[in-house]
């Protein structure tokens, strides 16, 4: 999830990341913070059935979408609400962008994240059980490009993602359905709706989220910098650090001599607000300061998680006194790679780092503590698959190439208890933000998580998202290996455009 311990309402943000302010006023608040200061949101899904921008322009004229859509900005009071929008290739194309302009998006938003082969890549096939059962239930339905592939039509098209946070769930449920009705009037119809949450909890002295199973989630994030900090004194860049550019269009990325990730662009204009920044001559840059959107909602089966561990550790703890202290919790974490409190899973006598500056390699090298196939560990290895000390600063380097900064928030109702099914409809709607979505997001899902051969794995897939299969737990001397079932299903989903205010005033003037 991407939801940041929460900070005091009013902490100013401004100035994150060495940005100016122009540059911080042009970016949408939900790129430059998880903004869990607003706990509860709402996610509709839209369809636009009237082409245009003349919706999109009397939605943001609307109080109080015109406050909260937009930079953050605590010193104007921001944090009463929060409003994001970004659209899907098909959602561009009803907005009315030319063929022009839709041509200059990347390759993987354009062909969309049912495209048979990016399908193939996510592991987003019936027959591997990682699909709900009634199938797919929305996507942006993009045509295929090479006719002779099948498209992925799932039963709702998606054009435009909006998601509203307030700090009231009565508040924000309330202002999701004027906001419908208001979009109806408009010929915008709402096709699915999410309620979503953090499930914050008081966490010693802090107040942390939880996702479904009851981890702590949404802390592990990267740390985007503008240019690298001088010297290697700076232990966030050394551990974590990644270019701003992999976050937001627009800027160089120093990942690779300061190279600027491909923009969409559009013809030049002097009345635009839009800049020309990076872009050849007679273009305007409509990327600058947005991002690409990963949208996936993974349905979560939280009572089957829970007894399925439950019987496991039952039937482990029968095998010998070596087994004697395994319970559901304890092979819970070994799954996701750390406490159910988020501390870090260390081999016996080695001390868990405080904070999230540190690798695998000097303290965990054969997995005894964070099991490699843990999620966490697939999902970010840092410096985990070197051979050896000498090339664990490549390695991590290498890793840091491919983070995606969260943003995902649960959806649907906490469970009572988490050993009954209730037959409620829950899970995370998993959210992050990337520009280069094949060498960042579909990376982490293919190469990392879904990958048989994983650091000295075989034959096994990431426990948590990947399909029904064994999981092996390193122990010194003996190694466990536990089946695990498939608890989390793709119900929907989409890669977006998630554009800079300047170009939403672009896009609204179409
Ligand atoms: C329902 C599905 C999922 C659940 C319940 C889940 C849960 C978690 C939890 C509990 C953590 C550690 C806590 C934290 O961040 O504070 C985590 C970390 C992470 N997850 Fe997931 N996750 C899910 C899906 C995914 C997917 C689909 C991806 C990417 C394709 C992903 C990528 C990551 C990454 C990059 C980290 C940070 C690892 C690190 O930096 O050490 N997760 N996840």
């Amino acid at each position: 999830m991407g939801a940041e311990p929460v900070k005091p309402k009013g902490e100013a943000d401004a100035g994150k990341w060495g940005l100016t302010r122009p540059q911080w006023k042009d970016i949408q608040s939900f790129v430059a913070s998880g903004l869990s200061q607003l706990p509860w949101g709402q996610a509709l899904f839209l369809q636009i059935d009237r082409p245009g921008g003349g919706w999109l322009r009397s939605l943001r004229a609307l109080e109080p979408i015109k406050k909260g859509l937009g930079p953050i900005n605590n010193a104007d009071g921001l944090f009463e609400e929060a409003v994001t929008i970004a659209f899907t290739w098909t959602g561009l194309q009803r907005m009315g962008l030319s063929d022009e302009t839709l041509k200059t998006f990347t390759t993987p938003f354009r062909e969309g994240m049912h495209q048979e082969d990016r399908r193939r890549r996510l592991g987003d096939e019936a027959t591997r059980g990682t699909i709900v059962r009634e199938g797919l239930q929305w996507s942006g339905n993009v045509p295929p490009e090479d006719p002779s592939i099948t498209p992925a039509a799932s039963p709702k098209t998606v054009h435009a993602l909006l998601l509203l946070y307030d700090w009231d769930e009565g508040a924000v449920e309330r202002w999701a359905l004027s906001v419908q009705t208001h979009l109806n009037t408009q010929g915008v119809t709402v096709v699915h709706r999410l309620p979503l949450s953090l499930n914050l909890d008081k966490l010693d002295k802090e107040i942390v989220a939880h996702e479904h199973f009851g981890f702590t989630d949404g802390r592990l994030q990267p740390e985007p910098y503008l240019q690298p900090p001088a010297g290697n004194a700076d232990e966030t860049y050394r551990w974590r650090g990644i270019p701003l550019a992999d976050v937001l269009l627009g800027y160089p990325n120093f990942h690779n001599n300061n190279e600027i990730a491909p923009c969409p662009l559009v013809p030049f204009s002097d009345q635009s607000t839009l800049r020309a920044d990076g872009a050849p001559e007679g273009y305007l840059n409509l990327g600058l300061n947005g991002s690409y959107l990963v949208v996936r909602e993974l349905r979560q089966d939280v009572a089957a998680f829970w007894s399925s561990l439950e019987s496991a550790a039952a039937t482990m703890r029968k095998q010998g006194p070596h087994s004697s202290a395994i319970t559901a919790d304890w092979l819970a974490a070994r799954i996701i790679g750390r406490q159910l409190d988020g501390s870090v899973l260390c081999p016996p006598g080695v001390t868990a780092p405080q904070n999230d500056n540190f690798g695998y390699l000097a303290n965990d090298p054969y997995g005894f503590g964070c099991p490699f196939g843990s999620h966490v560990r697939r999902a970010n290895p840092r410096d985990g698959l070197a051979r050896d000390a000498r090339s664990g600063p490549n390695l991590l380097d290498a890793a840091n190439h491919h983070r995606i900064m969260r943003r995902g928030r649960n959806y649907g109702e906490k469970i009572a208890d988490r050993m009954v099914d209730d037959g409620k409809n829950r899970g995370l709607l998993f959210m992050c933000l990337n520009t280069d979505i094949a060498r960042q997001f579909e990376f982490v899902q293919q190469t990392w998580l879904l990958n048989p051969s994983f650091a000295t794995l075989f034959n096994e897939t990431d426990p948590l998202v990947g399909p029904k299969g064994p999981m092996t737990i390193p122990e010194d001397p003996l190694r466990r290996v536990i089946e695990v079932e498939t608890y989390v299903k793709l119900a929907g989903g989409e890669y977006f455009f998630l554009p800079s205010v300047s170009a939403l005033d672009y896009l609204q003037g179409l």
